[in-house]
């Protein structure tokens, strides 16, 4: 297999000055937002929450297909306890107040991450937003949960090598885009850009596979502050940036 089509699957069908098919966001800021106001942490979440919800209404307008929020890392565990707890309640209660309104517009729910260590009745709830969801068409919202990148890998990693000694595939037939398959996203499109708010320029574990050759926006601004002027900047910078995939471009 030559080179190019060995990778191929990197290269999205956009770029150039269209829109993103797949928008990830690094949801950032709660807990400085609501110190600036000198309110407790979970206060941030909340109107954190509130901004998540804008979101997923401004994606859909904007014509994005994909849309990822990285809502707990699997380094988030290192918060205390109470805010931790708080971090698990709001997705169950996000999950109850919003899945009847995600259903009805057409929405596919998915969670990505370990679902393995959350409680049983998240566990409970999470598979009912995606059952219930799993036909939409809208578009897709993919909640990262519980996710870190090198998490997924290592878990794809295993279920390749079940997959081999179950004699389901060959070693040998590993490529690119037989191991996408083993991952959590397994089946969505690579995210085309990656908007990360708060002003921090890092990734933090966040799709360390499939945003090989995303495009990254780093926005000032507070998550709870994004609305949909923020999104529709970042998109705008995404779509004058020339993607270029290794190659020379149009230059
Ligand atoms: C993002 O806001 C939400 C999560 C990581 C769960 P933070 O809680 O990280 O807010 P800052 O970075 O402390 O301001
Ligand atoms: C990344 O934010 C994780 C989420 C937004 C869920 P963090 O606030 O946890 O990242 P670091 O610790 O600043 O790298
Ligand atoms: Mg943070």
């Amino acid at each position: 297999m030559k080179a190019a089509e060995k990778s191929a699957h990197i290269a999205p069908a956009s770029g150039g000055g269209a829109a993103p098919r797949h928008v990830a966001i690094i949801m950032d800021g709660n807990g400085r937002w609501a110190k600036a106001r000198g309110l407790e942490r979970t206060a941030g979440h909340r109107e954190g929450v509130a901004a998540a919800r804008r979101a997923v209404e401004a994606a859909r307008d904007l014509g994005v297909e994909y849309l990822t929020l990285y809502s707990f890392s699997t380094e988030n565990w290192r918060r205390p306890a109470g805010e931790v707890r708080d971090l698990m309640g709001l997705l169950k209660q996000f999950i109850v107040d919003d899945l009847p309104r995600l259903r009805k517009e057409g929405v596919r729910v998915r969670v990505i991450g370990d679902k393995d260590n959350l409680t049983a009745d998240l566990k409970t709830l999470v598979r009912r937003a995606e059952r219930e969801t799993e036909n939409n068409t809208t578009y897709t919202l993919q909640i990262a949960f519980n996710y870190g990148g090198r998490d997924e890998l290592v878990r794809a990693v295993r279920a390749a090598a079940d997959a081999v000694k179950r004699g389901d595939i060959e070693a040998d037939d590993i490529d690119e885009a037989t191991f996408s398959r083993f991952l959590d996203t397994a089946g969505a499109p690579d995210p085309d850009l990656v908007i990360r708010t708060s002003g921090e320029r890092r990734t933090s574990n966040f799709l360390n596979w499939q945003a090989a050759y995303a495009e990254y926006v780093f926005a000032d601004v507070l998550w709870p502050d994004f609305d949909a002027d923020a999104f529709a900047d970042a998109i705008a910078e995404y779509k004058a940036r020339e993607r270029r995939y290794g190659g020379v471009g149009d230059a």
